[in-house]
């Protein structure tokens, strides 16, 4: 039997390329050689202010999305948090064998937090559900960026606790890193990650932003006062735009070396902003029909949703009835 992998992403519209290079592309990639479940997280969307109506536009936007890069609902199910209980109901459970100290002490809470003057509960207790998200299914794999790794290692602690007290009922899950093309810069500042939540007009190119916006943003990118590409010499911003145009043309050093020593950096920036164009068309397009098909697209979530939820249900069913709860 394949192994099973879980993984998921909170919704958003804003799905930039450093995202689709550093983790939407794996997901497309992993399909194959696991059975792999994709999470759109929208409780924990709610963690911090969600607009209503914006939020379930985006679910559906960002479902479309994901489509759109090649996930296929005939081999992976793609998955709405809200739409299968069991995630919540898994997550009282867990917060049961979790010490708030190990809460407290996450990295990504405390940076949060210190942005509100009234911290929600629902900020402290986000790893918690996302362990639950990862424990439902019993995944032995689970692929994230670098940020998320804190959370894996707390998804592991509140497994093994639960196991210890309880009997053996989780699977600890492996978490596995991008290899390549994993950590895409800001356009404006190349020493800062691209980043979503960053939506000044230079930042990021997202894979929806028309050709000429996208080239308007490459164009404009930050580079330095060398004259042209030095692959010692050349700074970060030139750094960045190689490494766009490498992952996603899968070329070698020896390849990118060869087409770019010495290439003046407009001329750079034209190849890598005609690359991006060329690459995001026909995602673009599969978006377009995607969205224009409302029931398709609520079928998918639909069949991806009742996949999810047996599997769910027994893992809940179980967790309870080693706990003493009623079933
Ligand atoms: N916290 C993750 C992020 O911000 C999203 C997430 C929620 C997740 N639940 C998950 C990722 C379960 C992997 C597995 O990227």
């Amino acid at each position: 039997m394949k192994k099973r992998v879980f993984t998921a992403a909170q919704p958003s519209g804003n799905v930039h390329i450093g995202n689709y290079l550093g983790a939407f592309r794996q997901w497309a990639a992993v399909q194959d050689d696991y059975e792999c479940i994709f999470g759109i997280v929208d409780m924990h969307a709610i963690t911090v202010y969600q607009d209503p109506k914006d939020l379930s536009y985006r679910t559906r936007e960002f479902a479309a999305i994901l489509l759109a890069l090649g996930i296929d609902p005939a081999k992976s199910a793609i998955m709405v948090q809200s739409a299968v209980p069991e995630h919540a109901e898994l997550a009282w459970l867990l917060t049961c064998v979790t010490p708030i100290g190990w809460l407290q002490r996450m990295t990504q809470f405390k940076t949060k937090a210190a942005r509100y003057e009234e911290v929600l509960d629902g900020l402290l207790q986000y790893p918690v559900l996302m362990a639950a998200d990862i424990l439902l299914y019993n995944a032995s794999i689970v692929p994230v960026g670098d940020d998320q790794t804190q959370h894996l290692e707390l998804t592991r602690d509140v497994a093994d606790r639960f196991n210890r007290l309880y009997g053996e009922t989780f699977v600890l899950p492996a978490t596995k890193l991008p290899t390549v093309g994993a950590r895409i810069m800001g356009l404006d500042d190349p020493t800062k990650k691209m980043s979503k939540s960053e939506d000044v007009g230079g930042h990021a190119v997202t894979l929806l932003d028309p050709p000429e916006v996208a080239r308007k943003k490459i164009m404009r990118a930050q580079t330095d006062s060398h004259p042209e590409v030095d692959f010692q010499l050349s700074g970060p911003g030139v750094k960045n735009l190689l490494q766009i145009y490498q992952a996603f043309e899968g070329l070698s050093d020896d390849a990118m070396k060869a087409e770019f020593a010495g290439m003046r950096y407009g001329d750079l920036k034209k190849r890598v902003a005609e690359c991006v164009v060329a690459r995001l068309q026909p995602i673009q397009a599969r978006f377009k029909e995607v969205m224009a098909d409302e029931a398709g697209l609520h079928r998918v979530l639909d069949e991806g949703n009742a996949r999810a939820r047996t599997i769910a249900m027994e893992t809940v069913r179980v967790a309870k009835e080693r706990m003493g709860l009623f079933v």
